[in-house]
């Protein structure tokens, strides 16, 4: 799986540019689902049909996007300006890398700061692609980086850029290739355009999917570094159930079974409520006449920097918990 996983990493899409990626999911999937679409806004949807009738329609997203940079002012020298697609934290910038869809490198400078402890403002950070002018500058307004890190080895954990949410989307491709019978209808998708708030692509797939019941499957902030965030999600303990985050209250049934399932099958697990962030299961709650939700997560330190970790352990059994719950029929 960590091949799969540096792959997914290291391969360009921010929100809205999700090809290059998609292409690499759809490449996995194809073999292994009943049936693959693409929707209009870019979500890849695989399908594993049920085994008889009586089943649920069950729909898990993992997004497929990153956080991105986009350029919206070229100066007179050759220096690019920016805002963002979706969260990205200036502090984690300075000195790093960026490379635009159409392979252009570049790093991230800084106006400087006459103290040295402060933190540079989003307006006071610039992308230099070492053009002598304005002349040797093929970016335009409305272009869009990726962050550019490599994926490291760790052992039992990895780092990467885009783990949120590559790594749900490495579970969910590892989960289809593990899942050989199941009584449900399961939609596995790799939405685009989470990072940015509406989460339009969930909430168009859940639309036009009109599941009994959603989950998405990302990553969530752990507290487990020194004054870390006030959670007790750690890494290694298991992947997380997101009973409540300001976006989105679990539907009590999907906990429930979920908790339930792991105990039975003496998988790991982890309860959280958040107090920041939401995912896509947002979007899909609220479609149609509603839609049970709740989100497993895979308990992630750093998120949204460049240097997200994970651990294995935790990846794996969220691949067993999945496999699980799919498995067997459910009352909701
Ligand atoms: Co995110
Ligand atoms: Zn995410």
């Amino acid at each position: 799986m960590k091949a799969l996983i540096q792959t997914l990493t290291e391969t360009f899409g921010p929100s809205g540019h999700e090809d290059a990626v998609r292409a690499v999911i759809r490449a996995q999937v194809e073999p292994l689902a009943d049936e693959i679409r693409v929707d209009a806004l870019g979500s890849l949807i695989a399908v594993k049909r049920p085994v008889r009738d009586g089943g649920k329609k069950i729909l898990l997203a993992a997004h497929m996007d990153e956080i991105g940079l986009i350029i919206s002012h070229v100066d007179e020298k050759g220096f690019l300006r920016f805002t963002t697609l979706g969260g990205v934290p200036p502090r984690t910038l300075v000195g790093g890398r960026v490379r635009f869809l159409d392979g252009t490198p570049g790093v991230i400078g800084g106006e400087v700061l006459e103290n040295w402890d402060k933190v540079h403002t989003m307006e006071q950070l610039f992308i230099d692609i070492g053009a002598s002018g304005p002349k040797d500058v093929r970016v335009k307004i409305g272009d869009v980086a990726a962050l550019e890190r490599p994926f490291l080895d760790l052992g039992k954990r990895l780092v990467a850029k885009s783990l949120d949410d590559r790594i749900g989307v490495a579970v969910l491709i590892e989960t289809l290739r593990q899942l050989k019978m199941t009584p449900h209808e399961v939609y596995f998708v790799f939405t685009s355009r989470e990072e940015l708030s509406s989460e339009a692509g969930a909430a168009a797939v859940a639309f036009g999917i009109e599941p009994d019941l959603a989950l998405s499957v990302d990553v969530t902030s752990t507290g487990d570094t020194p004054k870390g965030h006030k959670t007790d999600v750690a890494l290694g303990k298991g992947p997380a159930i997101r009973i409540h985050d300001p976006g989105v209250l679990s539907d009590p049934r999907i906990v429930a079974w979920i908790d339930q399932t792991a105990r039975k099958n003496k998988i790991p697990f982890q309860r959280q409520v958040s107090t920041f962030g939401t995912t896509d299961a947002r979007a899909m709650q609220a479609s149609r006449s509603g839609v049970p939700v709740s989100c497993l997560a895979i308990p992630c330190r750093y998120v949204h920097t460049p240097s997200e970790m994970v651990d294995m352990d935790d990846v794996q059994n969220a691949v067993k918990l999945l496999v699980c719950l799919l498995s067997a029929p459910v009352e909701i």
